[in-house]
């Protein structure tokens, strides 16, 4: 065996002999490194005659080609065992039950805003909103509620220190301020519904310093009261999912509007039972009525010209009455059990077919 033969012999069983990548690579340097073993034989190259050189050349050459390929050979054998002990390591069992995801509900507020605003979107309405820190005169006197006025004293809200051109600044009291702003904002025709928070002093079993409404308004031309009959008989027939569901009309007294009308709901209450739909007995829902002119010029809408209806619902009480709450307090304790009982799948869709079905 020539010396050749002997050192590829050697190099070729170590890159056999390597473990490990690391390894391999130590080999490889030490064999095809700058400073590396065949190197050293192309350095003994330029002392040669040229006949001689070309031929231990091409034969050094060769050497290293192999070399070469038997590195990369083993590198590949040694990846390929790798990713198999990766593979094996890291195994996963598709079998084994996935956890449960712990999934979120919609609070019955959401959702019946959803609802609302579901009914009332199909008659056309879109949303408003509106702040709710409001200044006085936006809260009372444009809707014709001036200072003094007894109508104050129902709505008794929170008010906050200091003052907003002038006039003292408070959490608004209901949703009617959202009529004034759009009704400034905009030109008639107007069809809004405006779902927001509320406040007042008041707290017991059906109040609570906060809750919710859903204002309404539309303004047009020849908008008259048989239109905010029909709206209003339609939107809860809808809500209650009750075709036939009794509505009826009794006359109110708003600041705002004039004339105005409470709307009842037809209901049972028969030895401690309680139900809504055909009974001998009514149930007061929302207050409702044709805007009153002073509300329009307040506004700069011509009364002359133009005419409308609003309306106000409170929110949890629609929502206890159709899901059975009881307590108005218990929708803002964040009670998760409370919420588990209540609370609506997610992604539960409202559906308008016969009024809104879960
Ligand atoms: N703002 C009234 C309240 O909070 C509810 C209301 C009644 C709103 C009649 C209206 C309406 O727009 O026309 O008690």
């Amino acid at each position: 065996m020539t010396d050749l033969d002997e050192l590829k012999a050697d190099l070729l069983a170590r890159v056999g002999a390597a473990e490990n990548l690391r390894a391999l690579d130590d080999v490889r340097v030490a064999a095809l490194g700058k400073k590396g073993a065949i190197s050293d034989l192309m350095k003994g190259l330029g002392g040669m005659d040229p006949d001689a050189r070309k031929a231990a050349g091409a034969t050094f050459n060769r050497l290293k080609t192999e070399i070469a390929e038997a590195v990369e050979a083993r590198r590949d054998t040694l990846e390929d065992a790798d990713l198999n002990a990766r593979l094996a390591a890291e195994r996963i069992d598709v079998t084994l039950p996935t956890r449960e995801e712990a999934r979120g509900s919609l609070h019955p507020v959401s959702q019946t805003i959803d609802e609302v605003v579901a009914i009332f979107g199909e008659m056309g309405f879109t949303v408003a909103e509106g702040p709710d820190i409001e200044s006085d005169w936006y809260n009372f006197t444009a809707l014709n509620i001036p200072p003094e006025h007894p109508a104050r004293q129902e709505q008794d809200t929170f008010y906050l220190p200091g003052e907003a051109d002038g006039q003292p600044i408070l959490l608004r009291a209901h949703t009617s301020p959202v009529q004034i702003r759009t009704m400034l904002a905009r030109k008639p025709p107007i069809r809004i519904i405006c779902p927001g928070r509320t406040y007042r002093c008041d707290y017991d079993a059906t109040h609570s310093p906060m809750f919710h409404q859903v204002e309404g308004l539309v303004i047009d031309e020849t908008t008259h009261m048989g239109h905010l009959k029909g709206c209003l008989i339609d939107f809860c027939r809808a809500y209650f999912g009750i075709d036939d569901l009794p509505v009826r009309f009794r006359p109110s007294y708003f600041p705002f509007t004039e004339p105005s009308a409470e709307v009842d709901i037809g209901c049972t209450r028969k030895s401690g039972e309680f139900r809504i739909g055909h009974g001998d007995d009514w149930l007061e829902i929302l207050g409702s009525g044709m805007v009153n002119p002073a509300v329009l010029e307040n506004c700069g809408i011509d009364s002359t010209r133009y005419q409308g209806f609003a309306f106000g619902v409170g929110l949890e009480r629609i929502a206890m009455l159709k899901y059975g709450i009881p307590d108005l307090r218990t929708f803002y304790e964040s009670d998760l059990r409370w919420l588990r009982h209540y609370g609506f799948a997610a992604l539960d869709v409202p559906s308008m077919v016969g009024g809104l079905t879960r």
